[in-house]
């Protein structure tokens, strides 16, 4: 049942570009986004994101996409503080909340928390029959098969797919976008399951790197912009299933404190595509060098054409519309994660301490 892999997580992550074109072929039709016709943010005045975990992170790369293309307020938090919070809500916003099971104790409870204060309660699962669909106002299926790993990973990268036809969604609604700008925009997302499938490619690469990564004790991760969730992504994955400690970091962040932590032993792994944000984390990059750091760029030809001066190790990625990188992106942060923790020889599907499915508290 693991289709000749070693593991589900490595199937599950090879099976991203055939699940993504699933989730393509029903979110965006020749006539254009096909989503329900309840849903219109014209007059909306904020969107709540709550998730946990990697979902959470998912809301975290939406973030940037909802404010940028719709220009729509957007709050995002986890699940266990949102629900304490006592959050205020505005009647005339929308609540979306994230979650592979469509079981997750706190993010169900939040969900609740929301029903009746907001206008609509909006449900990204994978699981269509869970709680957390049958609760919420509209429910939008994943479609990313069953997942049995417990890193979550192509139910992230799907996640990201939904979450951006709801921002192109919003972008339209709220006059942001014209029907050619979307039309552009479906067509790039459209290239993904091609662009992921030479993502895919560099597992090898990736795994010769990890056999190093395998030996540090600390990682730190680094992203600008929507590249920072996937920092703070990259940095789960490794630290659930390889138990190294590792961190994630706005890049611009890092003189602000973390950057005290690094040394020679301390791989630091950048993701910057070669985006209008790319100099200003090139120049973070070289701060971390400059003080013996070794890092790890995960870059396109054009970034590494520029910046691999003076680095440990490169990855090339293809180059893909800056938009839609974060999707790209969650491949070497996957791969990496994967292969550090089989070099470390740990139960990669089932992690110690960690359940599938978080249905308590
Ligand atoms: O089922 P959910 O998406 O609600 O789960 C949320 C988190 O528990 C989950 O993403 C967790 O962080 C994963 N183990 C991450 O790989």
């Amino acid at each position: 049942e693991k289709g000749g892999y070693k593991h589900f997580m490595a199937k599950e992550i090879a099976e991203q570009p055939v699940v993504l074109a699933d989730a393509l072929r029903h979110y965006l039709t020749t006539d254009g986004l096909n989503l329900p016709s309840e849903l219109d943010f014209s007059n909306i005045s904020r969107l709540t994101l709550v998730a946990c975990g990697t979902a959470f992170y998912a809301c975290s790369v939406a973030k940037y996409w909802f404010e940028s293309l719709a220009r729509l307020p957007v709050e995002i938090d986890v699940a266990s503080e949102f629900r304490y919070r006592e959050p205020p809500l505005p009647t005339d916003s929308y609540a979306i909340f994230v979650s592979q099971s469509g079981e997750t104790a706190d993010t169900l409870a939040a969900l609740r928390y929301c029903d009746e204060k907001v206008a609509k309660t909006i449900a990204v699962v994978n699981v269509p029959t869970s709680s957390i669909a049958r609760e919420s106002d509209i429910a939008l299926p994943i479609l990313a098969g069953v997942e049995v790993g417990v890193a979550s990973t192509k139910a992230f990268t799907c996640q990201l797919l939904v979450l951006a036809t709801l921002a192109l969604k919003a972008a339209r609604d709220r006059g942001h976008m014209s029907e050619a700008e979307l039309a552009k925009h479906m067509e790039t997302l459209r290239l993904l399951p091609g662009l992921l499938t030479r993502a895919l490619d560099l597992d090898e690469a990736l795994n010769i790197v990890s056999n190093d990564l395998s030996e540090a004790r600390d990682v730190l991760f680094l992203g600008r912009g929507a590249m920072y969730p996937l920092a703070l992504e990259g940095a789960l994955k490794l630290k659930e299933i390889s138990y190294i400690h590792a961190e994630g970091y706005a890049s611009g962040e890092l003189k602000h404190g973390p950057i005290a932590l690094i040394d020679s032993h301390t791989p630091v792994i950048v993701f910057a595509p070669h985006d209008a944000l790319f100099d200003k984390t090139v120049s973070n990059m070289q701060e971390v060098m400059a003080r013996g750091g070794k890092v790890l760029l995960v870059s396109d030809r054009k970034g590494l054409d520029v910046a691999s001066e003076g680095v440990w190790q490169t990855v090339q990625m293809p180059e893909v519309p800056d938009l839609f990188a974060p999707i790209l992106y969650a491949v070497p942060a996957q791969l990496i994660a994967y292969h550090t923790a089989v070099a470390k020889g740990t139960d990669v599907d089932q992690p110690r301490n960690l359940a599938k499915s978080v249905t308590v508290e």
